[in-house]
C-alpha cells in the first residue's frame, strides 16, 4: 500500500457529471469492476453444470480472507451472513444474561443493533440501559460510566448513524474487559474508513453490512466472532456449516460436528457467488487504497463541509467527536423540507435524519460537490 495521498477515484464509479452523490452512509454506488465480476458470476448460473462443489467454498474463503485482513483477524473468525440484524441475533443467542444484569446501548441506535437486545431483556427479565447523547462532555465518558459489574453486554456502533458522532472504542473495550462485559459492535457506518483492529481493540462480536462503506452488495454482511465463541450455537441449522459438507455425495451422513471456526454461523445459501465476487472485489480495492488514505481524503472534505456550515451559523457534530466521513448539520425545522427538495431537484443527494442533514462523501466526490451543496443551501436558508 502506497503512502501517497489518494486522488479522486470518480472514474472507477458510474456517476454522471451532474450528480453530486453525498450519501454513502445510505448506500454506496458500486465500483464498475465489482459489478463486472458479479455479472460474470451471475452469467455462470445460466449454465449450472459449470458450477462445481468447490465453487460453494473457495470464493467464500477468499471473501473471509479479505474481510479478515481489514480488521486484523483470521479468515476462520469470519461468518458470512445476510444482514447486520442476523449477525447481532447470533451474538444475542450466544451471550449469557441473567435477570439482574443489564445491556448498555446508545439512544437512537440503529434498529438492527437494538431489537435483538430488547427481545433478550424481555426473555430474561433483565434491562436495557440507554445512554443519551451528552449535553456536556463526551458520549464515550457517559457510556463508560454505565459499564459496571452488572453490565453483561455492551452493544454499540463505531459512529452514530445519524450524524457520525464517533465513540472511542478502545476506551470502551478496556472498560468492558475490566467489568466483565461482552462487547458487540455494529461497524457498518465506520469500517472501511476508520481503521479497526481486533488485535488492538478486544471485542466479542462485530457485525458489518457491506453495502455502504465497504462498497459491496445488499444481502451480504460479515460477522467477526472472537475465537472464545467459536463453539457457540448457530441460529439456523443448515448443511453448509457442518463438517464434511464439501462432499456432496455424503450430506446425509448426518453429523454433530461443524466446519472450523466461525463458519458454523454462516447463513444458509451464502453461496451466492455474484454477491461474493462483487464484495470481494470491493474489499480488495479498499485494502489496496488503505483505510488511512481513504480517511485522509474524506476527512478533508468533511472538514470543508463543517467549515462551510459553521460560517452559516449551523451546528454540526462536535469537532472532537466528528467522524472523518459522516457529518450531521442541524437545520432550522422550517428549512428542512425546502432544502431537501431543492437538493434533490439539483441532483445533490444527501439524507435527512431527524432535524439533521446527513452528508456522507466518498472517494468519487471532490470539493466542487461540497461547493454545489452550499450554493443550493444558501438559496434556501
Ligand atoms: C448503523 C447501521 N447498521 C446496520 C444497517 C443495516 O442493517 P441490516 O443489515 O440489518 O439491514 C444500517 C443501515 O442503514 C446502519 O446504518
Amino acid at each position: 500500500m502506497s503512502s501517497i495521498p489518494l486522488a479522486s477515484q470518480h472514474e472507477l464509479f458510474d456517476l454522471p457529471s451532474d450528480v453530486s452523490y453525498l450519501n454513502c452512509a445510505y448506500q454506496s454506488p458500486k465500483l464498475r469492476r465489482s459489478i463486472a465480476v458479479a455479472e460474470s458470476e451471475l452469467h455462470r448460473t445460466l449454465r449450472p453444470w459449470t458450477i462445481s462443489s468447490g465453487d460453494f467454498f473457495a470464493p467464500a474463503e477468499k471473501l473471509r480472507d479479505a474481510f479478515a485482513r481489514l480488521i486484523d483477524a483470521e479468515p476462520g473468525d469470519i461468518a458470512i451472513v445476510p444482514s447486520v440484524s442476523y449477525g447481532i441475533t447470533i451474538a444475542a443467542a450466544n451471550l449469557p444474561l441473567d435477570a439482574g444484569d443489564h445491556i448498555v446501548v446508545l439512544s437512537e441506535q440503529f434498529p438492527s443493533n437494538r431489537y435483538a437486545w430488547s427481545e433478550l431483556v424481555r426473555q430474561t427479565g433483565s434491562r436495557l440501559t440507554v445512554v443519551d447523547r451528552p449535553v456536556e462532555g463526551t458520549w464515550t465518558d457517559r457510556i463508560v460510566d454505565q459499564i459496571d459489574d452488572t453490565c453483561a453486554i455492551t452493544a454499540l456502533p463505531g459512529v452514530h448513524w445519524t450524524d457520525g458522532y464517533r465513540l472511542d472504542l478502545d476506551t470502551i473495550s478496556k472498560k468492558c474487559r475490566a467489568s466483565g462485559s461482552a462487547l458487540v459492535l455494529d461497524l457498518t457506518q465506520s469500517l472501511g474508513v476508520i481503521p479497526f483492529s481486533v488485535r488492538e481493540t478486544e471485542v466479542d462480536f462485530v457485525s458489518v453490512a457491506s453495502y455502504k462503506w465497504l462498497l459491496g452488495p445488499l444481502g451480504l454482511s460479515f460477522l467477526y466472532v472472537n475465537p472464545k465463541h467459536h463453539q457457540g450455537q448457530p441460529i439456523e441449522h443448515g448443511w453448509l456449516g457442518r463438517h464434511g459438507s464439501e462432499d456432496f455425495s455424503r450430506l446425509v451422513d448426518y453429523t454433530d460436528r461443524y466446519q472450523p471456526g466461525a463458519r458454523r454461523f454462516d447463513a444458509g445459501e451464502r453461496t451466492n457467488n455474484a454477491l461474493i465476487a462483487g464484495a470481494t472485489c470491493a474489499l480488495e480495492q479498499i485494502l489496496d487504497w488503505g483505510t488511512d488514505r481513504i480517511q485522509h481524503y474524506l476527512g478533508e472534505l468533511v472538514a470543508r463541509i463543517a467549515a462551510n456550515a459553521g460560517q452559516r451559523g449551523l451546528n454540526c457534530t462536535p469537532t472532537e467527536a466528528r467522524a472523518p466521513h459522516l457529518l450531521g448539520i442541524e437545520l432550522p425545522a422550517d428549512k428542512i423540507a425546502p432544502i431537501a427538495a431543492a437538493l434533490a431537484e439539483e441532483k445533490v443527494y444527501v439524507s435527512i435524519r431527524g432535524n439533521k442533514l446527513r452528508v456522507a462523501p466518498y472517494l468519487y466526490n471532490s470539493r466542487s460537490d461540497v461547493d454545489r451543496l452550499f450554493e443550493i443551501m444558501d438559496r434556501n436558508l
